[in-house]
């Protein structure tokens, strides 16, 4: 590597050099930095420091239409692109053709997230907006719930360019994204050159995302994980309705 770094500057390629340094470290590293941080976060978390993590539900300070609304929209539209990218890196190419021709998978991956992230886009936009026009609502929230909302716009956005630039695209370029995720999976050293020439809003997209994945652990998204968790271990409740109780 460092012989390959010395001739590349003493051919007077500093510019190479410096691209290929950058897309190695961000595109080759970076995954493995991102998932190893995730999990230590995750794993302290849970078992070591055991803090209890609240995503405290704003409803019961203004239960507007904009949350009323926002709420599901956005929900429904993050889990369905947060699948969309599980089956769609993840899969093999070979599996999918079992089951339909790629360049239908492409379309269909189109179609769908498009509609999904333009879900989540909008309903996200109404939360954020909602912070900001109810007082009470504006007056409880950190700076954590603000730069939260805007790493995941700002990620949403960059996704949905992403798949447009997908729509003007060749299926090998589409493609590429699949064999690179599946390259990490499985250690391969240089995998980053199979998107070294992608656009760099896809570059951006990634970058952002593997973001998001280290301070999940120390942030609200926590709850998407220990909700669900906990609910498994926690005791049984009994609920009343307020009749019967009222009868008591
Ligand atoms: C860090 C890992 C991630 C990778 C490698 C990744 C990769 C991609 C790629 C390649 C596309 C374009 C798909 C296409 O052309 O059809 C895309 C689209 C998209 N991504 Fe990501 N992404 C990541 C994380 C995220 C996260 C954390 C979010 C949301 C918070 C997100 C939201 C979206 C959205 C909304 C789209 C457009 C709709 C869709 O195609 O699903 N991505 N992503």
């Amino acid at each position: 590597m460092f012989v390959v770094a010395k001739k590349s500057i003493d051919n007077g390629n500093l510019d190479i050099y410096v691209m290929e340094y950058v897309n190695s470290l961000f595109l080759g590293y970076l995954p493995y930095i991102a998932v190893t941080a995730f999990f230590i976060g995750v794993i302290y978390h849970c078992f070591v420091s055991c803090k209890t993590v609240r995503a405290t539900s704003t409803m019961f300070l203004d239960k507007d239409w904009l949350i009323k609304l926002g709420s599901p929209m956005f929900h429904f539209g993050i889990i369905l692109v947060f699948f969309g990218h599980v089956f769609g890196l993840f899969t093999p190419p070979f599996i999918i053709e079992w089951f339909m021709p790629l360049e239908v998978k492409r379309m269909l991956a189109i179609a769908i997230g498009l509609c999904a992230g333009f879900f989540a886009f909008i309903g996200l936009s109404m939360l954020a907006i909602r912070k900001f026009v109810s007082n009470r609502v504006h007056k409880t929230s950190s700076f954590q719930d603000y730069f939260i909302v805007f790493l995941i716009l700002v990620q949403i956005t960059l996704g949905l360019l992403s798949t447009y630039t997908t729509t003007k695209g060749t299926l090998d370029e589409y493609l590429a994204f699949d064999y690179w995720v599946q390259g990490i999976v499985w250690f391969e050293p240089n995998v980053w050159k199979y998107i070294v020439e992608a656009d760099v809003i896809y570059k951006l997209h990634i970058v952002n995302g593997f973001f998001i994945f280290m301070i999940f652990p120390y942030t609200k998204l926590m709850h998407m994980i220990k909700a669900p968790f906990l609910y498994m271990i926690r005791p049984n409740q009994t609920y009343k309705s307020e009749s019967i109780s009222g009868k008591l």
